[in-house]
């Protein structure tokens, strides 16, 4: 939103598609915007509104087809809004997407992050007193209880960010909301709980304040008629953001920081169930209650983030270049924590609260997806270095059992996103039952790591492809840390432990030396990519690196793929085998070495025919071997960082070969907010 900051209607399009753009990563299904129509008498007070399924290109296409649109004329305030979704409730289409509205006039519109669960009754509600449904949406019942409210306000005079503060007393579920309306132009109102959202802000021209003091309001559903006389406008400068002297400022609202971090680095993270409003060039922020944290001001953060980190390069894919980065993106997971020299590692989130994990009764280890694969691959080290028993979990699994938590233990959530929502309500699940939790995320202030007690941010810089690469090495990478941090003081791990922290200094050399094999590996994938299926097979330490290839492999190949536990083969997996099945085994120089050997000559014995990634001096393996990868050795422990990296590139290379999109695997998203 721009406030004596004049904008042409195509650089307002811009503006707005720029931002989906780089969020359509999260969801893609379909997408659409919400701007101020074209009569320039009224202009602020009709609100055009241009949807469109498919991806943001389609929708960028529509708005320049819109004729009537008159793309030079210049607004000094004007409030746009914007969304990509990825479908909950309703079909991709047209109408299904966002923005969503209260009427055919577009009274109010809204966007929507997140799912309402008990939209039903609402909706119910709200029929019966003759308000008609369009979609199949959630997000609909929002904009149909903003005008009811609205519709029978008591007084003429109430304010828009009231009006959703009214609304969202209503709502059950996970939230980030930004409305728009006509009755209230150039004014804009968001919210959240449950699901991201942020502000960035844009002025050439020195700030009021660093520092916005929280407004509460001590408000319940039977006194709103008192809330309804308390207007926004006339709150005290003071409680306000705006730039001094009534100069120009631009505000943007959006869910993630890559959407804004073109136009500003300035930000400030909403927690739930803040509301901001911005009227007249001043951003206020309210709530109705005090905030668990109780912080009574959210402060403008800078943020070290660089656009040119979120754009491509001279990859063709952000998954390839994800990839190619992990020699510097695991190297920034260690930069300033682990000392080479000393042979310690320090975690700074993690310090404070260190003798209180050393005396847990055991380490519960949480995540989805890739995070979840992350776990699995340390959980022997772990267990080695910590002494403690280490359970893995899968967070939706784990919710589903009920599962015994007590305030002894220490819980772990990893996440790329740290917004995982099924992660996310495991974290609360174990907060409630009074376990110590520790985030381990790829985003700064995300909520898993706000709502953690402590944490690892794994800091592996921005991670847009879909299918998750660097992130699951810096993840490792991070859990191997901890496990070195806490067996600093125990005298018969010492040598152990310089093995693995020599290890981890040459991990981003070795790693490049892996990804000079990419021109073997695409070879391979030529040879495969017409196959149905694809089996992975390894144990022990690589275990891992199997479930992950094989994910990997399904997400954005769509072929099938499993990762095979090599100890579990004689129960029920040596039966695919024969001589057409396609099978890629991990047999590394290490403990498991000799139990991969008869893995191997089972396979081959039905004429197996495997492809194996194997250590360079293994002769032994390749004598039976229908192609090999030959990796660099390094510990035992760290291997599969370097046996996932070739897994990665095959996925990449049968996908792009396949024609499929690497970046947008069809319906999946990167960041799975709802359970
Ligand atoms: C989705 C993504 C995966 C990711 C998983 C967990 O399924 O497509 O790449 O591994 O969510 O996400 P998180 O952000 O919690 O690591």
């Amino acid at each position: 939103m721009n406030y004596r900051v004049p904008r042409t209607r195509k650089e307002i399009f811009e503006t707005l598609i720029k931002g989906l753009q780089r969020l359509e990563y999260r969801g893609y299904d379909s997408a659409g915007v919400a701007i101020d129509g074209n009569n320039h008498e009224v202009k602020e007070r009709h609100i055009q509104l241009v949807k469109k399924r498919g991806k943001v290109k389609a929708l960028d296409e529509e708005l320049y087809k819109q004729d009537s649109m008159d793309l030079k004329v210049e607004f000094e305030t004007h409030f746009g809004i914007a969304h990509t979704r990825w479908a909950t409730h309703g079909v991709p289409s047209a109408v299904n997407s966002h923005p969503q509205r209260s009427d055919k006039g577009n009274e109010f519109v809204v966007i929507h992050n997140g799912i309402i669960t008990n939209y039903k009754d609402l909706r119910k509600f709200l029929e019966s007193k003759g308000y008609e449904f369009e979609s199949e949406t959630d997000t609909e019942t929002i904009a149909k209880l903003i005008k009811y409210v609205f519709d029978n306000r008591e007084t003429e005079d109430i304010t828009f960010s009231t009006l959703v503060e009214r609304v969202i007393q209503q709502l059950e579920g996970a939230f980030a909301l930004v409305f728009k309306s006509v009755h209230y132009p150039g004014e804009a109102v968001a919210t959240r709980r449950g699901s991201p959202l942020l502000i960035g802000v844009r002025s050439k021209y020195k700030l009021s304040t660093e520092q916005i003091p929280i407004l509460y309001r001590t408000c319940t559903l039977e006194n709103v008629k008192n809330i309804c006389k308390t207007r926004m406008k006339r709150l005290d400068s003071s409680a306000c953001l705006h730039a001094v002297g009534d100069k120009a400022v631009e505000f943007f609202f959006a869910s993630d920081a890559s959407a804004i971090i073109e136009h500003t680095n300035r930000v400030i993270f909403l927690e739930d169930d803040d509301i901001a409003a911005v009227a007249d060039g001043k951003l206020s922020i309210h709530r109705v209650k005090r905030s668990a944290s109780d912080d009574p001001s959210r402060a403008i953060q800078t943020l070290q983030m660089e656009l040119q980190q979120i754009m491509k390069g001279n990859f063709s894919a952000f998954m390839q270049k994800e990839i190619f980065e992990q020699p510097e993106s695991v190297f920034n997971t260690m930069r300033g924590r682990v000392n080479f020299e000393t042979n310690t590692v320090l975690l700074g989130g993690l310090k404070d609260h260190l003798k209180e994990i050393r005396r847990c009764r055991r380490l519960i280890v949480i995540g989805c997806g890739t995070s979840y694969h992350a776990a699995v691959a340390t959980r022997q080290v772990l267990e080695e270095l910590t002494e403690l028993p280490v359970m893995v979990e899968l967070a939706s699994d784990f919710l589903d059992r009920n599962t015994p938590v007590f305030r002894d233990d220490v819980c772990f959530f990893i996440s790329q996103s740290g917004e995982t929502a099924d992660t996310l309500l495991a974290l609360r699940y174990c907060k409630d039952r009074g376990a110590l939790t520790v985030g381990v995320t790829n985003t700064v202030g995300s909520s898993i790591s706000r709502e953690t007690d402590c944490g690892v941010h794994i800091n592996a810089g921005p991670e847009i492809g879909v299918a998750s690469t660097k992130a699951y090495t810096s993840q490792f990478i991070s859990l191997v840390m901890f496990g070195l941090m806490m067996s600093e003081d125990r005298i018969s791990l010492q040598n152990r432990r310089q093995e693995i922290i020599r290890g981890l200094r040459s991990l981003p050399e070795l790693i490049k030396e892996v990804l000079s094999l990419e021109e073997k590996i695409h070879d391979l994938a030529l040879e495969l990519y017409t196959q149905r299926s694809l089996l992975v097979m390894g144990r022990g330490y690589n275990y891992a690196t199997c479930l992950e290839g094989a994910l990997k492999i399904k997400e954005i190949t769509y072929m099938h793929s499993e990762g095979i536990l090599a100890g579990e083969l004689k129960h029920g997996p040596l039966a695919l085998i024969d001589k057409q099945m396609p099978v890629i085994m991990v047999i590394m120089k290490d403990p498991c070495f000799a139990k991969c050997q008869n893995a191997l000559q089972q396979v081959t014995a039905r004429q197996g025919r495997p492809i194996i990634l194997c250590s360079k001096d293994d002769t032994e393996s390749s004598k039976f071997a229908y192609k090999t990868i030959e990796l660099p050795h390094t510990v035992d422990c760290l291997q599969g960082i370097l046996s996932v990296i070739p897994l990665q590139l095959l996925s990449f290379h049968l996908a792009v070969l396949r024609g499929y999109d690497v970046d947008f695997p069809r319906n999946l998203a990167k960041s799975v907010t709802v359970e």
